[in-house]
C-alpha cells in the first residue's frame, strides 16, 4: 500500500515530481470506489482529493498512518476538518489560488446568458445566421447582486465594475467599515433587497448546513422576472427543483448553472431549457489555477512526510 493516495484527477509538474519522488498510488476513480478508497487511506500517511472524494470521520478513524489531507481546492465541505482535527490530521488547502479562474468564469457565464452566446453558436454552427434572433442586453447600468462577498464574491465585483454596473451585495460575515470591502465600492443590503432588484444574482457561498438548499422557491419568487442567476459555488445551495419551476415558469429569466447537487449530475430537465447554460464545475479548471493549487497542496504533502510544517493549512 502507498504513502500517498491521490484519489482524483490531480495532475501537473507538482505532482508529476511528487510521484517521482514518493510512493504515490494515483487512482483517479477511486473516490467513487467506497472499499478500496477506506483500504488505500487505511495504511496511507497523506491523502490528496478534489471535491468529490468525502473524507469523512469514519474514514480518518480508520487511518491510523494518516498525517495530512490535501485538498486541491477551496471548498472543504467535502473534508470533516473536525474530525481530521481531533486525529491530529493536518488539512492542507488551496484557499485562494483558483478564485481569479472562477470569478473569470462567472463573467464569461453573466455575458454568455445575457447575449445568449453558446446558443448563437449553435445556431450559426448548424448554418443560421439569425442576427435579430440574437438580440441580447448589456450588462451597463445593470445591477449585479453578489451573495457572499468572500474571496470570490469580491473578485467578481472588482471584474464586474469594469462593465459599469451597480454592485450590490448581501453578506452577513463581512464588516462594511473593512476598508477592503469600501474600496470595492459594492453597497451591503439584506437579501430581499439584493433580490428585489438585481438583474444578475451571483451565488459566492460555502456550503455549510445554513447554506445547503438556501436558493429555493421562496427566494426565486423575490427576484425579477428578468433576473439571471449564476451559481458557480457550490450545486447544493440550490433547491434545483424550485430553480427548474421558476425557470419554467418565467420567474427568473435564466440560470447558469457551473455547479451541480450532483455531480456527475444525472441528465435531466435544465438539459432541455434552452435558458439555461450548463458547464462541469470548470471554475477552477484552467491552467494557471490548477498550477497553482496543485502546487500548493503537493508542496505540503511532501513537507509534512519530510517531518516538516504544511504552510497553507486549514485552521
Ligand atoms: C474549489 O472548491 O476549489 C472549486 O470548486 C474547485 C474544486 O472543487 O475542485
Amino acid at each position: 500500500m502507498s504513502e500517498i493516495v491521490v484519489t482524483e484527477n490531480i495532475t501537473g509538474v507538482a505532482m508529476q515530481q511528487l510521484r517521482e519522488t514518493h510512493d504515490v498510488l494515483f487512482d483517479p476513480q477511486l473516490w467513487q470506489r467506497a472499499d478500496d478508497l477506506a483500504a488505500a487511506l487505511q495504511t496511507a500517511k497523506a491523502g490528496i482529493v478534489r471535491n468529490q472524494t468525502q473524507i469523512t470521520r469514519e474514514l480518518i478513524g480508520q487511518a491510523p498512518n494518516l498525517q495530512i489531507i490535501a485538498r486541491a481546492g477551496a471548498g472543504l465541505d467535502n473534508v470533516d476538518t473536525a474530525a481530521a482535527a481531533e486525529a491530529g490530521v493536518v488539512v492542507s488547502y488551496a484557499p485562494s489560488e483558483n478564485s481569479v479562474s472562477v470569478a473569470e468564469l462567472v463573467l464569461g457565464l453573466m455575458l454568455s446568458l445575457v447575449r445568449r452566446i453558446p446558443a448563437a453558436w449553435q445556431d450559426t454552427r448548424s448554418g443560421g445566421w439569425d442576427r435579430a434572433g440574437f438580440t441580447g442586453g448589456e450588462l451597463f447600468q445593470k445591477t449585479v447582486g453578489i451573495v457572499g462577498l468572500g474571496r470570490i464574491g469580491r473578485l467578481v465585483a472588482q471584474r464586474a465594475a469594469g462593465f459599469g454596473v451597480t454592485l450590490i451585495a448581501h453578506d452577513d460575515y463581512v464588516d462594511p467599515a473593512d476598508p477592503q470591502i469600501r474600496d470595492l465600492n459594492v453597497k451591503l443590503v439584506s437579501l430581499p433587497e439584493l433580490l428585489a432588484v438585481s438583474d444578475f444574482v451571483s451565488a459566492h457561498v460555502p456550503l455549510t448546513e445554513q447554506t445547503r438548499g438556501m436558493f429555493d422557491a421562496q427566494l426565486f419568487s423575490q427576484m425579477k422576472p428578468n433576473a439571471l442567476f449564476i451559481n458557480a459555488s457550490r450545486g447544493e445551495t440550490v433547491n434545483e427543483t424550485d430553480l427548474l419551476a421558476a425557470l419554467r415558469d418565467n420567474q427568473i429569466a435564466g440560470a447558469a448553472l457551473d455547479v451541480r447537487s450532483t455531480e456527475p449530475p444525472v441528465i435531466g430537465e435544465f438539459e432541455k431549457l434552452d435558458n439555461v447554460i450548463l458547464t462541469p464545475h470548470i471554475g477552477a479548471f484552467t491552467h494557471e489555477a490548477q498550477e497553482r493549487v496543485v502546487e500548493t497542496v503537493c508542496r505540503d504533502v511532501a513537507a509534512v512526510l519530510s517531518g516538516g510544517e504544511a504552510t497553507s493549512v486549514f485552521r
